[in-house]
């Protein structure tokens, strides 16, 4: 049985040849003699008409097929060159695999995506998702061609963690200790539990790919990380996946460089590799999409300082809720004016002030900023943090005791500035928030298979 995709691709080459398909049914119209059934097998984005006759043995029971039957069709390929589609299948047969009764909550109508959301055991054989999920598996694709094509090593860091990376408190606690004798009062023991001490699901593998970084220079992660934020917007997961290299004997610039060949690569990549998706995210999802994602891939990405990017702000304060002046944290209201009304391309921010960043970011002279960069894109905002790590042993010892970490789980990460410490620096993409930018969906939610917010976590 050949697939959607092989048919289409070939199809001049199977003119007038018999053929077997699958696929469920997507609509069924019928007139007294004969009918058109459209059947999708997943492969490809576009359906595949059939049209059948009296001369089906079945011709009475396929007239009654409804919306998601499964079935295997057999018939002759015939070119139509005038029609949406280059061609269509003369059925011989069509063979019923599976039923699908009349109350299947995917009809052929336009759906919300709040309603699909309720349905996301479903919703994967809606159009908008075939397209989503398909460029999601390009994207991670391209991703990991991109760095094998410049020999980063890719490293699969652990999921159970010991330390926050980010030092924001937004972890997932794991653990074996029983909850139910805790809250009758037995003492928490951290000594009982399965690690024999505090763990948590990770909020990001850069501190072991800083490990590998000190061992084969450029590597990357990619894999799922966790963060247990309340924030209840359309950018933020509980779990969502993240991309991050790590560059031995590099500085911001040279990361920065790396963020922007990197995000243009996958972008052109899909372009070339989903053309069907990408027009239809470009006439259904947000017009436009197709001419700004060019646009982006061949023009140069904006370069600002925090301290700069902060005086453009502060003349606009009377737009914002919150107003910035020096040393507040950007919110995605302020970095979306800038990304979108002050350079209207994607923007890099460098050099914010070492207290509204993380612990191991390179302290620069001024003794006020870290080598810091994020990078804004119109639509989302955020897409990627990073920087340059400290890789100054005393400097970094002082930093973590001034914001009093406990410094005993962190001797594996002081070693590497103790031996042989090389300048490096990496950054972390928010993969979904990828995905969003390239599809153009606005909510995180519709581009997760199964998505974990607050409050929600189904199957
Ligand atoms: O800026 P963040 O917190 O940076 C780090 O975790 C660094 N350790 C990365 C590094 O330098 N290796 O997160 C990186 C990116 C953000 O820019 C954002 O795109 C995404 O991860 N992100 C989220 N995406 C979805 N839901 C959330 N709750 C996210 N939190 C961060
Ligand atoms: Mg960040």
């Amino acid at each position: 049985i050949l697939t959607g995709r092989q048919v289409y691709k070939q199809y001049k080459e199977y003119s007038q040849e018999k053929l077997s398909l699958c696929g469920w049914v997507r609509s069924n119209r019928d007139s007294r003699d004969f009918g058109f059934l459209v059947i999708n097998d997943g492969t490809f984005f576009e359906p595949i008409q059939i049209v059948y006759g009296k001369e089906l043995s079945n011709f009475t029971e396929v007239k009654k097929l409804s919306v998601g039957t499964a079935v295997i069709v057999k018939g002759i390929l015939t070119e139509t060159p005038d029609a949406r589609q280059p061609f269509e299948i003369q059925a011989e047969s069509v063979e019923v695999e599976g039923e699908s009764p009349s109350d299947y909550p995917l009809q052929k109508k336009r759906h919300s995506f709040e309603y699909l959301r309720t349905i996301a055991h479903l919703r994967p054989r809606a159009n908008t998702f075939q397209a989503v999920y398909r460029v999601r598996s390009l994207i991670a694709y391209a991703i990991h061609k991109f760095f094998m094509e410049r020999d980063f090593v890719y490293v699969h860091t652990p999921i159970i963690s010991g330390q926050d990376c980010e030092g924001a408190g937004e972890m997932f606690q794991v653990t074996t200790l029983d909850l139910e004798e805790l809250s009758q009062g037995k003492k928490l023991d951290y000594r009982e539990d399965f690690f024999e001490r505090e763990t948590s699901l990770t909020v990001s593998g850069q501190l072991n790919g800083e490990v590998f970084a000190q061992a084969f220079r450029n590597i990357y992660t990619f894999g799922p990380t966790f963060r247990a934020e309340e924030s209840n917007t359309t950018r933020h997961a509980a779990e969502f996946w993240m991309i991050e290299p790590e560059m031995a004997f590099a500085d911001l610039k040279d990361n920065m460089l790396l963020a922007e060949k990197m995000i243009k690569y996958i972008i052109k990549y899909v372009l070339e590799q989903a053309p069907e998706e990408m027009e239809f995210f470009n006439k259904f999802v947000d017009k436009g999409l197709l001419d700004r994602l060019r646009h982006v891939a061949e023009s140069e990405f904006a370069r600002v300082t925090y301290t700069e990017a902060i005086d453009i702000l502060k003349e606009h304060n009377d737009k914002f809720q919150y107003p910035v002046s020096w040393g507040t944290d950007l919110q995605t209201e302020h970095e979306r004016y800038l990304t979108e009304k002050v350079f209207k391309k994607p923007v890099f921010v460098t050099d914010y002030p070492k207290e509204i960043k993380a612990f191991y970011m390179k302290q620069n002279p001024d003794g006020k900023t870290v080598a810091a960069v994020d990078l804004l894109v119109p639509g989302i905002g955020e897409i990627i943090g990073g920087s340059q790590r400290e890789d100054d042993l005393d400097k970094l010892r002082m930093r973590m005791e001034e914001l009093k970490m406990n410094l005993s789980d962190y001797d594996f990460y002081l070693d590497l500035r103790k031996y042989g410490s090389a300048r490096h620096s990496g950054f972390g993409l928010g993969f979904e928030r990828m995905v969003m930018y390239v599809t153009g969906m606005a909510n995180i939610r519709d581009v997760i298979p199964f998505p974990r917010t607050a409050g929600k976590c189904e199957f």
